[in-house]
């Protein structure tokens, strides 16, 4: 399983790709929106700069012809955005155009196998489920994950799916068992991933005893 981190902020971009392991970006309109500019294009041509894969990026219009011309545009700024579109039937239309296009489309807000399935049937590269939103519903984010895996993986479609939503490092666990392609997780719980308290312990220990054999 992949790690894309789920960002608009530049610092924590830059701290996590210097840990050598993010493949891509996922930002939303709230995410952006947190980062206190209204210069979209400037933001996202950024993150594009430090990140050389998929930087997801949405439309901030509805209706189709308005939503293919904005994608369009969002393309033209660097060669790795992926355009997210919403699971909507607008959305749909417009995954089939830009797909035909060859614009990568990150099949966003799905909180569904039907979603899934018809987002990669219009030629969505990605499909989005909402683990953490869905959770809240009160229903089994990652069971909807492996579900679309698993009916992907029987299909033989190509179509990766991104568990997306991700509120905590057991997320990321139940994520790779389900056989997720993705995780995009928020910066925090990237760094959740790694701490253990027993890894802390033990560096402390090994340093120790080895000062005490350099004193002798
Ligand atoms: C994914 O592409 C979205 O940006 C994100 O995971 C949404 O997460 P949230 O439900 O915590 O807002």
């Amino acid at each position: 399983m992949r790690i894309f981190l789920d960002t608009a902020n530049i610092d924590q971009i830059r701290q996590a790709a210097k840990l050598g392991i993010i493949s891509g970006v996922t930002t939303n309109p709230s995410l952006v929106s947190r980062e206190g500019t209204a210069d979209y294009e400037a933001i996202i041509k950024e993150i594009c700069s430090i990140i050389p894969g998929p930087i997801s990026v949405e439309v901030l219009v509805e209706g189709v012809e308005p939503m293919i011309e904005q994608a369009q545009l969002i393309s033209s700024w660097a060669p790795n955005i992926v355009i997210k579109i919403p699971a909507t039937t607008e959305g749909l239309e417009v995954t089939s155009a830009l797909a035909k296009e060859n614009i990568k489309v990150n099949f966003t807000l799905c909180f569904s196998l039907n979603q899934a399935l018809l987002g990669t049937l219009a030629g969505a590269t990605y499909v989005s489920p909402f683990v953490g939103r869905l959770d809240d519903a009160g229903h089994n984010g990652m069971e909807v994950v492996k579900d679309i895996v698993d009916v992907f993986a029987h299909y033989q479609l190509t179509t990766q799916v991104i568990a997306a939503s991700i509120r905590h490092p057991q997320h990321c666990v139940t994520a790779a068992k389900a056989g997720a392609h993705i995780a995009t997780v928020p910066y925090k719980v990237l760094m959740q991933m790694l701490h253990h308290p027993l890894t802390d312990v033990g560096v402390a220990r090994f340093l120790s005893d080895w000062q005490g054999v350099s004193r002798k």
